[in-house]
């Protein structure tokens, strides 16, 4: 057996204080294996988007550990998060999240990670091949307020891909998309899941898009209910 990649240890999250706290997630135990397609789905409300921003160090948890490919997130400074946020994973949003003043190609290269291994030539390479894999290299010097919903998530997948991080979280990606459209994100998405082999954890509504996932978490009221 591989080591998993993606290990949350009793996690509980609770927003709030005294009579008004929100348990948002109540201990949660997961492992996830390297190269697996998650799903993760349940009524709103229920901590899905709670559970992934836990899991990607974008909040922290009341107490427990997540463990990204062997690092304890929860013992990083914040100092030190960004770094650990780009080189483990990207993350997709449901709203695309795209910085308006900046072209496609921009706000890719806003993300990547400065490192004096890569030269400028090297990180623009990097910056023009993602958006080719997602198929927006034809618009590169387009801002986002001219693109449709479709494209600009698929410019916010080229950015989640370009420092080449083994673990992609998406949030409701298809969420503000036409089914057609959301289709399409979800085929990219599967395709960097089997090609790229990435350890992919989707939240999704969607019951026909459950088709994409190899393993489903189903979650009710912070707690997870079934995982199969
Ligand atoms: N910042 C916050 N402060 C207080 N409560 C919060 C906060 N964020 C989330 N919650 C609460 O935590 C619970 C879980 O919220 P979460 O956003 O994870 O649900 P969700 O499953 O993603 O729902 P949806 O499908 O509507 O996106 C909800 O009761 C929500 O109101
Ligand atoms: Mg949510």
């Amino acid at each position: 057996m591989p080591n998993p990649i993606i290990q949350v240890q009793g996690v509980n999250k609770e927003y709030g204080r005294g009579k008004k706290t929100v348990a948002a997630l109540k201990d949660i135990n997961i492992e996830i294996n390297p190269g697996e397609f998650v799903a993760v789905v349940g009524p709103s409300g229920c901590g899905k988007s709670t559970l992934l921003h836990v899991m990607a160090g974008l909040e922290a948890p009341t107490n427990g550990r997540i463990l990204l490919d062997g690092v304890d997130v929860t013992l990083i400074s914040e100092r030190d998060m960004p770094k650990v946020r780009a080189q483990k994973i990207g993350f997709v949003f449901q709203s695309f999240l795209l910085i308006e003043d900046l072209t496609a190609y921009e706000n890719i290269e806003a993300v990547l990670w400065p490192s004096l291994e890569y030269r400028k030539e090297k990180q623009e390479a990097m910056a023009l091949e993602v958006l080719r894999e997602v198929d927006m290299l034809e618009r590169k010097d387009h801002f986002p307020r001219q693109m449709s919903g479709g494209e600009q998530q698929r410019v916010a997948i080229a950015r989640a891909l370009v420092n080449n991080p083994p673990i992609l979280f998406c949030d409701e990606p298809t969420g503000n998309l036409d089914s057609k459209t959301g289709e399409g994100v979800l085929k990219i998405i599967a395709g960097l899941n089997r090609d790229r082999k990435m350890t992919v954890v989707l939240v999704t509504h969607n019951e026909e898009l459950v088709k994409y996932a190899k393993r489903v978490l189903r979650m009710k009221d912070g707690a997870i209910v079934s995982d199969k």
